[in-house]
């Protein structure tokens, strides 16, 4: 899908976010660059520790300092950088203009609130209705997220609800200031597959028409292929690959991304142990030097030890930061498509 031409909404430029511990620090994000575009639906996938969720509390201004700082880059939403924003122009923006949707509800859903409290809390924050008005876009709200009774959900506290529907109320919540952008931090990880299936459509419904934006964060590709148009590979604090959806599930360009693909369920031979990718991600204060992939890749070479490889282009539209891969040959990029 041509990405070009299509104006930005969200747009991250080099991005670098250290942690101290003790006396040392390093860097959690080193180096990030990627854009989300008006209507558009991008997923940032890599497997735990890359650094995905420091990402978007950056973006978001919600990294604590100390021990994280921002030590470099620009975040630009909707034409200004979010990282000169005083703390009072940000809250302005968090909720109103940018939802956000994390991993697990109940430690984002406040238990001494019943939901309706809580939903009605952020509408007002923002003084996007009267009093009168709130009431039914509350049961619109809930509605629209698939709650079923929303006159027994409203009344509930979180504990009362199962983990789908805590999922639901937040999603109703991100969406109760109608933002441009909502950034989606693992929002099905903790949930069974069945529901699982029903929180992706309900994202994709949220985006039908055109008007709103999704960052979407996890560490499965098989998520991916059913909810983006466009996809970024995150390893070891860095984007190592990235293009349209199909494009990479078909002819991924990075070991990284054939070896997460090689992980899913269903793509392995019958009766076969899983294949996955040896070894695990290393903490931002031990990467090594050169591509951070390298102790992990079956492909390295000598030069993968000295340099970290450049974003090249394989395609209009489709990056990899490995040029083994890149420049060798094609039948090696097996694809899932
Ligand atoms: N509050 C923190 N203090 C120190 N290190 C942190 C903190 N938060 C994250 N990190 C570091 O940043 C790395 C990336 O974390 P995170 O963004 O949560 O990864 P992901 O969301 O991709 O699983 C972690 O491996 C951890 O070492
Ligand atoms: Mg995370």
């Amino acid at each position: 899908m041509p990405t070009s031409g299509k104006k930005k909404l969200l747009s991250v430029e080099d991005l670098k976010v250290s942690f101290r511990s003790g006396d040392k620090t390093a860097l959690a994000v080193d180096g990030l660059n990627f854009e989300v575009h008006h209507g558009e639906t991008v997923c940032i996938v890599g497997e735990s520790g890359c650094g995905k969720t420091v990402s978007s509390l950056a973006i978001l201004g919600l990294i604590q300092r100390p021990p994280g700082r921002i030590e470099q880059g620009a975040i630009f939403f909707a034409g200004r950088d979010l990282l000169r924003l005083q703390e009072d122009e940000l809250c302005l923006i968090r909720g109103r203009q940018i939802g956000m949707i994390f991993q697990d509800p109940l430690t984002s859903l406040n238990p001494v609130f019943t939901v309706k409290e809580q939903i009605q809390e952020t509408i007002l924050a923002h003084e996007i209705l009267e009093q009168k008005n709130i009431e039914p876009r509350l049961f619109e709200l809930l509605q629209s997220v698939g709650l079923p009774s929303p006159e027994t959900t409203l009344r509930s506290y979180p504990h009362q609800l199962s983990g789908g529907q805590r999922q639901r109320v937040m999603i109703a919540m991100a969406m109760s200031c109608d933002p441009k952008l909502i950034i989606a931090d693992e929002p099905t990880t903790a949930l069974d597959v069945t529901v699982q299936a029903q929180i992706i459509k309900l994202f994709k419904s949220t985006v039908q028409d055109g008007s709103r934006s999704i960052l979407y964060i996890t560490h499965d590709l098989g998520v991916v292929a059913n909810l983006a148009q466009r996809v970024y590979v995150m390893y070891a604090g860095l984007i190592v690959e990235q293009g349209p959806v199909r494009e990479i599930l078909r002819n991924p360009g990075h070991p990284y991304t054939q070896g997460l693909l090689a992980s899913l369920p269903g793509t392995g031979k019958r009766g076969s142990l899983l294949p996955s990718i040896p070894g695990t991600v290393p903490a931002p204060s031990r990467r090594p030097p050169g591509c951070p992939f390298h102790p992990r890749c079956s492909i390295r070479q000598d030069s993968c030890v000295l340099q970290r490889p450049g974003l090249e282009a394989i395609k209009s539209g489709h990056f990899s930061r490995c040029p083994v891969l890149i420049k060798g040959e094609p039948e090696k990029r097996t694809g899932l498509l």
